[in-house]
């Protein structure tokens, strides 16, 4: 049996040998495709595969009809916006993700990016400190708790709304619990956003919010780009020249966002928040046991499509 690794953000060589250890010890195949720039690369690779693992690869109704021997795709990695279900579903394969894994990296850089908006981008004027500021912290999932442990080292007061966490979850890890959205957003300086992209969360975060945000607000994304409304996103930082929109990922309009508001925007040229080597080897390295798992014994406990 083969199990494909295709990351076209491919991940730390350390984790890669780690992988490949994983899968040649239980007897199957290792095939990389690093890198790809094209479908039909990743449409090639993906035939002869029967496990398959990716980061955010996408895997749609034309990668999941050319893989007829697919039964396992394991995101290394929290989100699998990327990944089609439904069609995964028909085609009987299974879908997992590796929760938890790289969240840390995650979380740090929300910090590095928060600093640095902070700081107005390191361009010599006086800047301010996150010491005592108060940080929101919207979805209180993997990263929204390791986001809220690190806040506390810098001294931040800590809120988080969350409809899926129970109250005490977000009491006992020392956060308050917030209910209202609008709250969420008037009361917290920096406000850092968790939410996955979902059909219920795409766009939902627009101008009635960030223009809700406090004087000298900065709205931190290190989730998906989706969940912005970026027109609303424009507007808000003309009409509120005070706020700052600092992201992990570069959204559609980008280039107008940077010649209209200079260093106001900030946007990292590829998805950074899990790309360093802790996080490609825990990612990866858990991916690799779920797909032996999962071909071997069927084990099933991170499905996401069931
Ligand atoms: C995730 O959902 O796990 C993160 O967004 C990381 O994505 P990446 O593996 O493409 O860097």
């Amino acid at each position: 049996m083969k199990v494909l690794v295709a990351t076209e953000k491919p991940f730390a060589a350390v984790a890669v040998d780690g992988i490949r250890k994983v899968i040649e010890d239980a007897g199957y195949e290792l095939e990389l495709l690093e890198k790809y720039t094209s479908k039909q690369e990743l449409l090639d690779a993906v035939a002869t595969a029967d496990g398959l693992i990716i980061r955010s690869d996408v895997v749609d109704q034309e990668v999941l009809d050319a893989a007829k021997q697919l039964k396992v795709v394991v995101r290394a990695g929290a989100g699998y916006d990327n990944v089609d279900l439904k069609a995964a579903t028909e085609h009987g394969v299974c879908v997992e993700n590796t929760p938890g894994q790289n969240s840390n990296a995650v979380a740090e850089l929300v910090f590095g990016m928060a600093v640095m908006a902070a700081r107005n981008m390191y361009n010599g004027t006086s800047g301010s400190e996150l010491k005592d500021k108060r940080l929101g912290i919207h979805a209180f999932g993997q990263v929204g708790r390791n986001v809220a442990r690190i806040a506390k080292g810098f001294g931040m007061e800590v809120s988080a709304l969350d409809p899926y966490c129970p109250d005490e979850v977000i009491v006992e890890a020392g956060v308050k619990p917030i209910h209202d959205i609008k709250d969420l957003y008037k009361q917290n300086k920096i406000v850092s956003l968790h939410i996955p992209a979902t059909p219920e969360t795409r766009g939902s975060v627009g101008y009635e919010l960030i223009t809700l945000m406090p004087k000298g607000g900065i709205l931190v994304n290190t989730a998906r780009k989706e969940v912005i409304d970026e027109a609303d996103l424009a507007k808000a930082l003309e009409d509120r020249q005070d706020l700052k929109y600092v992201a992990d990922i570069k959204p559609d309009n980008a280039e107008e966002l940077k010649a209209r508001f200079g260093e106001r925007v900030f946007f990292t040229p590829k998805k950074m928040g899990a790309q360093t080597s802790e996080a490609n080897i825990n990612a990866g390295i858990a991916a690799a046991h779920q797909v032996v798992a999962f071909l071997r014994d069927g084990v099933n406990r991170f499905q996401v499509n069931k």
